[in-house]
């Protein structure tokens, strides 16, 4: 028989300023659901979009370390202003943890799926302005033509849970429009807050509008990898799902209920 490794019961670390990352962690949790996970969020300083990315570095280089004491086997940057702040670490392969950004395999699927070159990206203003979408998608598609818009609103409003209604509805249509009018056939959901209101951003985009969640194209590559590794957790489904974080874990789990409901099961606070 077959030695499985110890290391395949360890866990999936996933990051992100708050409730964004759930979007990953849920489609992780959809291709690989007997992975254990150890969500950890920044809801102490969130929003990170706004902030300067050496900021948002730091935050997220103190949380590797948190997920090392966890024995985390790999880490997902769930989070793209924060992979746009270490994208050189996690190209460079730099921690002892293997960790991997949303933006790489965003940019790849989104590259492939346009039919006209022309892509949108909605997304913070920190990850806006790194440019790595751009140059990521241009690197692999260098005839693309990539269109930005910051959406600060709609990431405040997913992390408060509120994802769908008329107030949403016409904030979508208000971030999107600039985007839309460059006649887009690609969108690329480059903020993980932005999946959990993916129904309301498809009607207002259109049936013509592919979306695109660096997420679920994640999640592929987590399983891929792990698979390769012989690293795949072999213990019945469901994983434990435990989340924490720098805020109020009682408000975090109310509003995780909501976006995801019964994907965490319990949240714990930390200072980190
Ligand atoms: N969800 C994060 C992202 O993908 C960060 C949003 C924020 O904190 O501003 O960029």
């Amino acid at each position: 028989m077959k030695q499985l490794s110890p290391d395949a019961v360890r866990p999936i670390g996933l990051f992100d300023s708050g409730e964004g990352g759930l979007t990953v962690a849920r489609a992780v949790a959809d291709l690989l659901p007997r992975e254990h996970l150890v969500y950890a969020c920044d809801t102490a300083h969130f929003p990170y979009g706004p902030r300067p990315l050496a900021e948002v570095r730091a935050f997220f280089l103190r949380f590797m370390e948190f997920f090392a004491e966890q024995n985390c086997k790999l880490v997902i940057v769930a989070c793209n202003t924060a992979t746009a702040a270490a994208m050189d670490l996690l190209t460079a392969d730099a921690f002892a943890i293997p960790a991997l950004g949303v933006v790489q395999p965003g940019a790849v699927t989104a590259a492939k799926v346009s039919a006209t070159g022309r892509i949108g990206v909605a997304a913070t203003q920190g990850t806006c302005d790194s440019g790595i979408y751009p140059r990521t998608i241009r690197q692999l598609r260098p005839d693309a033509v990539v269109v930005q818009q910051a959406c600060p609103i709609l990431v405040i409003r997913a992390e408060e849970g509120v994802i769908s209604g008329p107030e949403v509805r016409s904030e979508v249509e208000r971030c999107l429009a600039p985007i839309l009018a460059e006649r887009v056939d690609t969108l690329v959901l480059g903020c993980t807050h932005f999946p959990h209101m993916a129904t309301v951003i498809q009607e207002v985009v259109g049936p013509a509008v592919r979306l695109v969640d660096p997420g679920k194209a994640t999640a592929a590559q987590v399983a891929d990898l792990l698979r390769a590794r012989g690293l795949l957790n072999p213990g019945p489904a469901p994983g434990r799902r435990r989340a924490f974080t720098t805020g109020d874990p009682g408000r975090f789990l109310e509003v995780a209920g909501r976006l995801w409901p019964g994907g965490i099961d319990a949240a714990v606070h930390i200072r980190l």
